[in-house]
């Protein structure tokens, strides 16, 4: 019989349940909270009460919709970290409890390996091996994907992630939390070479996004110093230029890393991978360099319970549980290639 499998997801400001059977998914309901728009970020204490509220029902939606009693559960899974803390207790202790209760197996997923796998709830997968690009609001990774669950890191931000840069930009033009997707919007309609901003260097394949934001808040000063009206007016431009210089940045590691390792087969995943301008520059490398790509559904591109249920599926398959006493990890890695 295929296994019948619910998954939480809690990480964040999205509270969301999936279920799955036999590696199909059967739904994916996902509340976002709102709650943070006005504070510029998500507030954490506001996270965990907003996940208490949502949770059951959230859980109960995904069971009836799907037509499944939860006495035909074969599993429970849920985000282990990485994450805020107390966001993360809620799953966790929400998912203990029902597997408890039912006398069924726990099984506890690493957030970022779940974007990864995200690619495999469609139909268009990649093969093994292939690169992964995570972009996310706290991950920016270049991952090695070796088999399911084998991946390793072999290059990562060493300061803020891209979508923090996306984020923290989009509030120093008044836009509101998260931002990113509105910067992509107005981009859409700017000039990306109206303004120069400079790339931040780093060795390796590694990337640094802090001096950008740096960068991007002194041009707004002096801008704003000549004309009051500076942001208003030129709005779309702003926003292609700043788009630009991110995007040329991921692509420029990348590239490296693809050629390094010979591979072809490359992955985006997160919730950055959204976004228009990200999808069509990887779209054109790809007929440059003769690169397949994969670029997840929206919907399976931002935080989601279906990522965290196809993850699910392949570790039940290999009988990978946690116990009871398994602890929310806030900062749970991926192995790093040495
Ligand atoms: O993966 P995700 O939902 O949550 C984390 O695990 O962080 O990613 C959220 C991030 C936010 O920074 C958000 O602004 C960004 O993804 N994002 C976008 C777009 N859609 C979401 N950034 C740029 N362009 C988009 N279209
Ligand atoms: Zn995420």
């Amino acid at each position: 019989m295929d296994s019948l499998i619910l998954a939480i997801e809690s990480s964040c400001d999205e509270t969301s349940a999936a279920l799955i059977r036999g590696g199909k998914l059967l739904n994916n309901i996902v509340a976002t909270q709102s709650v943070h728009e006005n504070y510029g970020g998500v507030v954490p204490e506001l996270a965990s009460r907003a996940h208490q509220q949502h949770i059951v029902p959230i859980v109960s939606t995904a069971l009836k919709e799907a037509g499944v009693d939860r006495h035909e559960l074969d599993a429970v899974a849920f985000t282990q970290g990485p994450g805020l803390l107390g966001a993360l207790m809620v799953g966790a202790s929400f998912a203990k409890g029902l597997a408890l209760g039912l006398g069924i197996p726990l099984i506890g997923v690493n957030h970022m390996q779940a974007h990864i796998l995200a690619h495999f709830i469609g139909d268009s997968k990649p093969s093994f091996p292939f690169l992964c690009l995570t972009v996310s609001g706290g991950h920016t990774q270049i991952v090695l994907v070796r088999d399911y669950l084998d991946m390793q890191v072999i290059g990562e931000t060493q300061d803020d992630a891209v979508g923090e840069a996306f984020d923290k930009s989009a509030k120093l033009l008044g836009l509101p939390y998260p931002g990113g997707h509105l910067i992509d919007r107005y981009a859409a309609q700017g000039n990306p070479k109206a303004f120069d901003f400079p790339d931040t260097a780093m060795p390796g394949l590694n990337f640094s996004f802090s001096g950008i934001k740096t960068a991007f808040l002194y041009f707004l000063r002096d801008m704003k110093a000549g004309n009051p009206n500076f942001v208003a007016d030129n709005m779309p431009d702003i926003c292609a230029s700043l788009q630009y210089t991110l995007i040329r940045m991921l692509m420029q590691k990348l590239k490296r890393a693809a050629k390094e390792y010979g591979i072809r087969e490359i992955a985006i995943a997160g919730g950055v991978s959204a976004n228009a301008g990200l999808r069509t520059t990887l779209n054109l490398e790809a007929e440059k360099r003769n690169w397949n790509v994969y670029i997840p559904d929206f919907q399976y591109c931002t935080d989601n319970a279906g990522m965290i249920a196809i993850t699910a599926h392949f570790k039940y398959l290999k009988g990978d549980f946690v116990q009871q006493d398994a602890t929310p990890m806030p900062r749970m890695v991926l192995p790093r290639l040495s």
